[in-house]
């Protein structure tokens, strides 16, 4: 019963280790780029022409149809926004940059979310909260572990904050695929779901609301909104889970 979950070789996990980290440059790259007047296919277009001086490509550009190579989520944005040169980013923004580069055939799959000038308070708690989600998360990633820990970590820091967890959307096995089994859930209960073993590797993103956790996709196909038009934030890294632990594959160096 069951999808497969693959286990990936010590040489696949250098493969995931050199994407990984060439994603996590890249968001270093577009960082200082995140200012009011610049329009997200600014950054769309710098992260494509970034990604092939680096001899990669942009995973998401042409995935079952998506029309550009990096998601842009502003504000009530959740995930999956598109670049487009009428949206320009204006004080008090947040912005998810979610980037994707494949490299010798493997995907490091990374975002963050910035402040655009000075954020109100609650945009400030909002993204501090998502942060510490990711990293309690990835905390809780160790062979023998359940894939359910990773989610309960997530959602018992969320919810006493006031903030929800968006079920929609999940982590992902990810390799020389883009979106393999396992899905990762955001929320869940401790001990629940399959074991995690040493080779599997897979992000860890959760998206956390202001209000509502409940998702609406525009008439885009992609652009996915919360519910009740607040905000909502992202961080995401890739993982492996190591003899002793875990390996985080999307840091800069
Ligand atoms: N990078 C996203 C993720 O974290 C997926 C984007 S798919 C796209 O899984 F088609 F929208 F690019
Ligand atoms: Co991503
Ligand atoms: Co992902």
């Amino acid at each position: 019963m069951g999808e497969t979950i693959t286990l990936l070789s010590k040489r696949e996990i250098e493969k995931m280790r050199r994407a990984g980290r060439l994603a996590a440059q890249l968001l270093d790259h577009l960082a200082p780029m995140v200012k009011p007047g610049v329009s997200t296919l600014q950054l769309n277009d710098e992260a494509e022409r970034w990604t092939k001086a680096h001899n990669a490509t942009s995973a998401p550009l042409g995935y079952h149809g998506f029309p550009k190579s990096i998601c842009t989520s502003i504000n009530e944005v959740i995930c999956h926004g598109i670049p487009n040169a009428r949206q320009i980013l204006k004080d008090g923004d947040i912005i998810n940059i979610d980037v994707t580069p494949i490299l010798d055939g493997y995907h490091g799959d990374t975002s963050r979310t910035f402040f655009v000038g000075t954020p109100s308070p609650t945009a400030r708690k909002l993204v501090e909260v998502t942060e510490e989600c990711l990293r309690r998360g990835i905390a809780a990633v160790k062979p023998g572990a359940k894939i359910g820990d990773i989610g309960a970590a997530i959602q018992e820091y969320a919810e006493p904050h006031g903030f929800s967890v968006v079920r929609d959307f999940v982590g992902h096995g990810v390799s020389n695929i883009f979106h393999t089994p396992p899905q990762i859930p955001h929320f869940g209960q401790r001990g629940k779901g399959k074991r995690l073993r040493p080779g599997m590797v897979f992000t860890i993103e959760p998206m956390i609301n202001e209000g509502t956790w409940e998702a609406v996709v525009l008439k885009d196909g992609w652009t996915a909104i919360t519910k009740d038009g607040k905000l909502s934030a992202q961080f995401e890294h890739t993982l492996a889970v190591t003899e002793t632990g875990v390996e985080i594959l999307t840091l800069p160096d």
